[in-house]
Parts: structure tokens; C-alpha cells; sequence
């Protein structure tokens, strides 16, 4: 069983067809690059994947091991280990490596 499949997805937007039918299956330990030009589709996939775009408002099943992911929002899929890291204006300059990663998750107790 792959650890994440994408099943038929599609998403549409006013006047736009931005996914139709994307399927895909990630194992284990795979890395892969999502090629595509200007506005073929790619971060509306991943949004897709991890809950900004949600449950409902595109066609098609996202499975995490094994089992249909229904996010509704990022934090949703946060918690289930899918993690988004955007490439820019995301960086605190100010802060460590490890505290931008962490940004806004960071440990914390008695808030
Ligand atoms: N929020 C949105 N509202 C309307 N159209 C959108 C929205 N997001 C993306 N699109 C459209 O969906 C298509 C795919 O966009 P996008 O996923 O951003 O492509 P890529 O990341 O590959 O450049 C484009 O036609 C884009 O204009
Ligand atoms: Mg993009």
C-alpha cells in the first residue's frame, strides 16, 4: 500500500479546469519533483494535499496510509505528518534554521 495516493483529482475555479483526473502514488522514502510550467496545476495539487484547498471543494480521494484523508484545513493535515514549506518570503531572517522551521509550531508549555 503506498504511503500517500492521490485518486482522480480535480479541481476547478471559476472559468478554469486547474486539475483533471491526477493520480499518484508516493511510497516510503521517495522524493520526487512535480515539473510543470506556469500555471499547469502544481500548487494547486499540493494544496490540494495538505488542506488548503479542502475536503469537498475538489473531486477525487487523497488516501494516507490507506485510509481517505479528508482535511479541512492545513492544521488537519499538519497533524497527520504532512508538513508544507513554501519556498519564499517565508523565512525569518532573524531567526535560526530551526526556528523557521518550527515558526508558529514552535515547543512551548503553559502557552
Ligand atoms: N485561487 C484561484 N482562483 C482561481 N484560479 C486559480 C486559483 N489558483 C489557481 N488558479 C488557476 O489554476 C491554474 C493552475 O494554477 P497553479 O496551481 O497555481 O499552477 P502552477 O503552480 O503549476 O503554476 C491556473 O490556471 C491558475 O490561474
Ligand atoms: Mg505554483
Amino acid at each position: 500500500m503506498p504511503l500517500l495516493e492521490l485518486r482522480g483529482i480535480t479541481k476547478d475555479f471559476p472559468g478554469a479546469r486547474a486539475l483533471d483526473g491526477v493520480s499518484l502514488d508516493l511510497e516510503p522514502g521517495e522524493v520526487h519533483a512535480l515539473c510543470g510550467e506556469n500555471g499547469a496545476g502544481k500548487s494547486t495539487l499540493i494544496k490540494v494535499l495538505c488542506g488548503v484547498h479542502p475536503v469537498g471543494s475538489y473531486g477525487g480521494e487523497v488516501r494516507l496510509r490507506g485510509e481517505t484523508a479528508r482535511f479541512r484545513a492545513l492544521a488537519d493535515s499538519e497533524a497527520s505528518g504532512i508538513a508544507l514549506i513554501a519556498q519564499e518570503l517565508a523565512l525569518v531572517p532573524g531567526l535560526s534554521v530551526a526556528e523557521n522551521l518550527l515558526l508558529g509550531r514552535e515547543p512551548r508549555r503553559w502557552g
